[in-house]
């Protein structure tokens, strides 16, 4: 294990948006959803190597909210996707002490999905292992939105003064209300943009980007996010100096 591994500089919250499942799968000319398809074997390792190196919160962008401008085929090909993967790996996330919560705009899914989430994230509510959060239908700006209007109702209820509004308060209407901001955001298949991934929390966030894409992720490149993560220093506004002892 390389030596910056064994520091203490683990990020806490480790976000991922999973990119390059379409590349992959053309590449060797099978069809898109053969690409989401082997992209599930990377998500089963991800998850366990997050555990093994310390990491509390897992989150992984898996559908966006602009995703549902794909082709209706692709697109209910990848819902019956999380419906099997949900089938198939829930016992042994429960198994492994994994706490399951998905994010987004769940009353565009469908049932069958919607059912399958609520009941593994039921189940799986008091573990306190690993914290997976699955983003599907999710966007950054609809999250920050929805946040808005529900601070707005209250203010027109007249139970807050719009005076009082503040970061906290918007924070506490999130998606992630209860989770810590993302320390490190990993980027498979060679884009450097966000794609309305967790716009608000990503704010701090340490950027790593790999050309590698998806269904290729393996620990090696995990250990490498790690590496550079490890390496940074986090200064908030403040100046490197007085950063300097508390590096990560
Ligand atoms: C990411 O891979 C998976 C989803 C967005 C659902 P893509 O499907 O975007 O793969 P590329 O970017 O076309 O290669
Ligand atoms: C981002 O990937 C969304 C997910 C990984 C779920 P996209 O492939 O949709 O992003 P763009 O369209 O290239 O920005
Ligand atoms: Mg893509």
């Amino acid at each position: 294990m390389p030596e910056s591994q064994s520091t203490t500089c683990v990020p806490r919250h480790v976000a991922i948006i999973m990119d390059g499942n379409g590349r992959w799968a053309r590449k060797r000319a099978l069809p898109r959803h053969a690409g989401h398809r082997s992209g599930v074997k990377s998500v089963r390792e991800t998850v366990e190597i997050a555990a093994q190196r310390g990491v509390s919160y897992l989150t992984l962008f898996a559908f966006s909210s602009e995703n549902w401008r794909r082709p209706a085929d692709e697109v209910r090909k990848l819902m019956g996707l999380f419906i099997d993967a949900l089938r198939r790996e829930v016992d042994d996330l429960h198994r492994n002490n994994v706490r399951l919560q998905f994010i987004g705009a769940r009353e565009q899914l469908d049932t069958r999905l919607l059912d399958k989430i609520t009941a593994a994230e039921e189940r799986t509510a008091d573990n306190d292992g690993l914290h997976l959060i699955v983003a599907v239908a999710y966007g950054g700006r609809w999250d920050i939105v929805e946040a808005a209007r529900r601070i707005g109702e209250r203010a027109a209820a007249g139970e807050i003064d719009p005076a009082d509004i503040g970061e906290d308060m918007l924070a506490a209407e999130l998606q992630l209300a209860d989770v810590p901001d993302p320390d490190l955001l990993i980027r498979t298949g060679g884009e450097h943009r966000i794609s309305n991934f967790l716009l608000w929390n990503l704010a701090y966030a340490e950027l790593w980007f790999c050309d590698v894409l998806w269904p290729d992720f393996r620990q090696r490149e995990f250990d490498q996010a790690l590496d550079f993560y490890a390496q940074r220093q986090r200064r908030y506004g403040h100046t490197g100096d007085q950063r300097e002892a508390v590096k990560c």
